[in-house]
This record gives structure tokens, sequence and C-alpha cells, in this order.
């Protein structure tokens, strides 16, 4: 939540800070959009210029274009998810200090702000803001009165904070100079050549480098044209690793679709087929990226748990069925806020499993670091390289989704299915639980997944006039049966979060025991009905729910396998899917409910890529 940049360039001012802090905001807008502001220094000035706004960052833009800033040398550039303080322009950040010679910008959540202000206040110093992120700047002002370096300012500062943050500061007598620090909240170095970077995540920077620089918990980072020194809280000095960003900025673009949430829903083929690219030896044997775990410890595993957030646990959900089909280990799947809080069951024989697109959620975040402490190994799947959860995990295998702008995730699902999937065969194969030839028959059906997601994708035109004119629905149902039942609670996530309209999903099973007295005549209930080729009897009994909800008045919305017939006769509205084997149907299933969602939202004149109230990342518990 809240996306942060920061720029240092030649020392010559010029227009490219300000451009570099508006694109790399524009790029990060997604994780908050309450309001966004920038601040730039250039030698010879004695104060910073800022600019901020209340609302989307349009609207800055709006401003800069009556009000230009002038040249500069560095800046910082902020968009908002607020916490402490409604979104108004003078809660928006940067937030300033020493006479307006002192920009801060900050995400997280500083916990002790309310002592540090009252401390302030007594001081005799004025706070305009209602904001926990004005202490800071105020209290990085007197650290830097003390010490007349603005590195050791910000690592004095940060030792008296508690909660997390990111915080990055520049100061009108160092107008070469951006410095950050982290605790508990992301923020990775950009390395140009001749300026420098800094970002909440890399997005931020993509344009302009791939050369990045991942820093770790409680570290000071201080950037100029040329230099990026790392270090501790204390001062002593750090090394951040470097890597290099696989993203090209094109990936970050909307490329003519009229959304990214639509871009992305079309990029599921590839990132699918990107996700398992390379994944075999030779031998044909499975092989999984940055497996830092030895192979006796997955061997001796006796239980896995998932955790993970929203669509994330849905997809958690999902492979649960597949793990435990495959591998023959018990699977539980938990909302991350919840295991971290309940005192669960883990010992050295768990493998815990943490999914997450951005890979800085908080809630999974603190769960990882709960399960480890319990002595648990934990392998993250994430799609986000340089973040936090991948670093504090025993291992990670990546999904290759590439950079999901639109809030609502739609790409990521499918390569968190896929990857967790690659999991599943894996350590099938490691415990002897499949012949390889099972395994590369399996194998051989992932990879013909991403041809029939494109069909999916193909066929979407009677889906999104089906939207369109439901634009006035008011509650939607969704059922499923086995790996159809997380299918059914995504399609419901999907659509109260774009459309704001009450949507559920339950399993099918489920329905005779209550939900069946919410259906009423007209009651639209999407149906997600398996294979009917599968060897249970899933099938008929889907169909048989279908009956007893049309019998009640239900406008039914089936997602069938192309060629069931028997389905056909008790929907109202049929969306095709080509058949598939029933594990692996939910890379398919998911795939109408998504385009729904998104067309019903946009028949309602709604901004589907960044719904009210959320933000993508959610770095706050
Ligand atoms: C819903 C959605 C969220 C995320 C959840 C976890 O469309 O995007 O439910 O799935 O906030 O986020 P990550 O995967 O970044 O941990």
């Amino acid at each position: 939540m809240c996306g942060i940049v920061g720029y240092v360039g030649p020392a010559e001012a010029s227009s490219r800070p300000l451009d570099v802090a508006l694109d790399g905001l524009r790029r990060l807008e997604y994780r908050g959009y309450d309001s966004a502001g920038v601040a730039l220094v250039a030698p010879g000035r004695d104060d910073v210029a800022v600019a901020k706004k209340s609302g989307k960052l349009a609207n800055l833009v709006e401003e800069l274009d009556a009000r230009p800033l002038p040249g500069a040398t560095a800046s910082i550039g902020h968009t908002r998810w607020a916490t402490h303080g409604g979104p108004t322009d003078v809660n928006a950040h940067p937030h300033l200090a020493d006479g307006g010679r002192l920009a801060v910008i900050h995400n997280g959540i500083v916990e002790n702000f309310a002592s540090l202000r009252a401390g302030l206040v007594a001081d005799g110093a004025v706070l305009l803001s209602e904001t926990d992120t004005e202490v800071t700047a105020h209290l990085l002002a007197r650290e830097y009165r003390a010490t007349g370096d603005l590195t050791s300012a910000m690592a004095a500062t940060a030792r008296q904070l508690e909660g997390t943050f990111t915080l990055l500061a520049v100061h009108a007598d160092a107008p070469g100079t951006v410095v950050g620090a982290r605790h508990d909240s992301p923020l990775v170095v950009g390395l140009g050549d001749g300026e420098n970077f800094l970002g909440s995540d890399v997005a931020a920077f993509v344009a302009s480098t791939h050369e990045a620089l991942e820093l770790a918990q409680d570290q000071v980072v201080t950037i100029t044209a040329t230099s990026v020194e790392v270090s501790d809280f204390d001062g002593a000095p750090a090394e951040g690793k470097r890597f290099t960003v696989d993203w090209d900025a094109a990936a970050a673009e909307k490329g003519g679709f009229d959304s990214f949430m639509d871009k992305e829903i079309h990029d599921q083929p590839q990132a699918v087929a990107d996700t398992l690219l390379g994944r075999s030896d030779a031998q044909g044997r499975l092989v999984l990226d940055d497996l830092r775990i030895d192979e006796s410890v997955l061997r001796s595993v006796d239980k896995i748990i998932v955790i993970a957030c929203g669509t994330a646990a849905y997809a958690g959900h999902v492979a649960k069925y597949a793990i435990e089909h495959w591998c023959r280990i018990p699977v539980e799947v938990e909302l991350a806020h919840e295991f971290r809080y309940r005192d669960p069951i883990v010992d050295a024989r768990t493998l815990v499993v943490a999914i997450s697109q951005s890979g800085e959620t908080m809630d999974t975040l603190m769960a990882v670091r709960h399960a480890r402490e319990q002595g648990a190994t934990v392998l993250s799947i994430v799609n986000t390289h340089g973040s936090t959860i991948p670093r504090e995990s025993d291992a990670v295998l990546y999904t290759h989704a590439g950079p999901e702008i639109a809030v609502a995730s739609t790409k990521a699902f499918l390569s968190q299915i896929t990857a967790a999937y690659l999991l599943g065969l894996y350590l099938a194969q490691l415990r002897g639980n499949k012949y390889p030839d099972e395994i590369a028959t399996l194998l051989d059906e992932l990879r013909d997944m991403p041809r029939k997601v494109r069909t999916v994708i193909e066929r979407s035109e009677y889906v999104r006039a089906t939207a369109r004119s439901m634009a006035d629905a008011d509650k939607v149902l969704f059922l499923g049966r086995h790996v159809g039942f997380p299918v059914a609670l995504e399609g419901a996530l999907k659509l109260k979060e774009l459309a704001y309209i009450h949507a559920e999903g339950f399993a099918a099973g489920e329905l005779k025991h209550g939900p069946i007295a919410l259906i009423d005549a007209g009651q639209p209930v999407f149906v997600v009905v398996p294979s009917p080729h599968g060897r249970d009897q899933l099938h008929s009994k889907i169909v048989s729910n279908i009956q007893e909800i049309r019998a009640r008045g239900a406008r039914t919305l089936v997602i069938a396998e192309d060629g069931d017939d028997e389905v056909r006769r008790y929907a109202d509205e049929i969306f095709w899917i080509p058949q598939s084997p029933s594990l692996l149907q939910p890379l398919l299933a998911v795939v109408p409910l998504q385009i729904f969602a998104m067309a019903l939202a946009g028949a309602k004149g709604l901004d589907v890529d960044q719904p009210r109230n959320l933000a993508k990342s959610v770095t706050v518990e």
C-alpha cells in the first residue's frame, strides 16, 4: 500500500526528476490512489518544491500543469492508500519540516506516532496533518539539526519508530541525495548510468533500468547520481543484493486494451506458459528454481500448510486438491492472518507454502516468519522479484506472470495454480508417489492449458454481452464442487471487488444446509460444472443442484465443458470451456468469471483497474 519513488540525476537542474517521479507513480498507482504528491530539490534553492493533491494521480498532473515546479536534480514521489487521516490535500505526502527544507514520504504505519507527536508538539513543532508520516518528518528534522548528516539522521529516526515503514527524504541542503530507510515495508534500488532510483517495487524504474539492488530489513540507503550506500540502523555498512529485472517496461503498459485488467486477462495463456517454461531437465525430470531446501527435508514432510490471502488463498485452495491427490500428503489452506494468530500445529516436518503475487503482503509475511520460528520449512510462490517474502523463505518458486497492475488479480491466479501444481508434481516425483511417465503425462496436459485458456478468451464476447445485460443485478451467487468450489469463491470475489455487488460463493453440496433460502425468482446463480467424463459422480451431483435451484426460480449461468449436452437443458445461459482433466479445469473455468466481473463493472461505469477502497499490495496488517 502506498507507492514510493525516488530519483537522483546529473547535477544540472532539469525536468527529468519530475518526469521519472510521475512515470514511477503512474506505474505504482495500483498500490493506492487516495492522493499523490512529489517533492523536488535543486542546487541553489533554499527550500523543497512540493505539489500534492487528493484523489488520483491525474489530479496531481493537472495541478502541475496549472502550477509547474522548477527543474531539479532529485525527486521523491508518493501515491497514497490512506491509513492515518482521510484522503485530503493536507494529509497527502510529501510532508514538510525544517521550515520547508526537508520533505518525507512514507509507506506503512508508525504505531507509536501518538506519543512521538506529543513529544514533538511539547518541543514546539507545528504539525499540519493528521498523519503519522508528518511526525517522522519532524523527527528527521530534529535529528538532522543534531547531526548535520541526512543518512545518520535517518538511521536515528528509524531507531525511534515502531510499526512498519519505508521512508524517503530529501533536504534542500543536499540537492543531489535521496535517503531511504525500510522496516517491514518494501524498497528496492534501481541502478542507472549516472542516475539512481528508489521504488516500492521495480515497476517504479523498469522503464529506465533493469539493474536493481535488493535491500534487507532495517537498512538505510543513500543514493546520489553516481553512488548507492547501504547501512544498518546503527550505521554499520551493509551490502544490497544485485539482481536483473526480467520484465520489460511494455509489460507494464495497457498495450491497446481499455484496461490493465483486460490486458492481463489476455496475458494469461503466456503467464501459464512462462511459469511452466524451463522446469524440466534433459531426462524430463522436474526442476524447480531457487529451491534451497534439502531433498531429504522434502521427503520427510508429513503436512503442508498453504498460507495466503484473497485470490492467492483460492489458488492454494485449488492446489490442495491436486497435491493431496498426487502426493498423499495432507494439505491445509489457511488465510495468513488467521494462521499467524491461532497457535497452529507446525514442526520441522511441516512444509509451509506461502503464495503471494506481490511478495509483500504483510499478513503473509508475518505468517512466514511465524512458521519459520516454529521450525517449519517455508517455500514461497511469488511473482515479484526483489520482494520481501522470497527473501525470508527457505526457497522460492517464481511465477512468471509479469507485472500485474490491475488491482484485481487475474493472471497471477492462473500462474499461482500452475506453480503450485509444479510443486505438487515435484514432490510426487521426489517421494516416488508417481511414475515418471505419469508425471510426464500430467506435465504435457499442463503444457496444453495455455492453448485452451486462449480459446476461452476468444469466446468472451458472449460473456461480456451477458454481463452488460445484468448491470442492475444486486446479488449474484456462485456454486462449485471439488476444484470448482474455490473457483466459485474467486468468481464471487471478483464481482464484489470490481462491481460492488453482493456476491457469494458456496460449495454446491452446502446449498441445502442453508444458502438455498437465498434463492428466489430470477436470482442469478453461476454454476461451475465439472467434466462429465470424470471418474466420480461430481457431474451428476451438480446437475441435481442446478435442478434444485431452477425449481426455486434461479436464473442459472452455467460454465460447462464442450459437449456436455446433459447440462445444457438446465442452463439459462451457458459459457463453454474446452474439455480438460478435472484438476486442471480451474485454469479455464475462472476465466469467464473474471471477464463477467470486469464487463459488468465496466457497464456500471466503474474503474476496473482501481476499485474503490482497495490497494494492490496490502503492506499493513
Ligand atoms: C483480489 C486480490 C487480492 C490479493 C491478496 C493477496 O483480486 O488481488 O485478494 O490476491 O491481497 O495479494 P498477494 O498475492 O500480493 O499476496
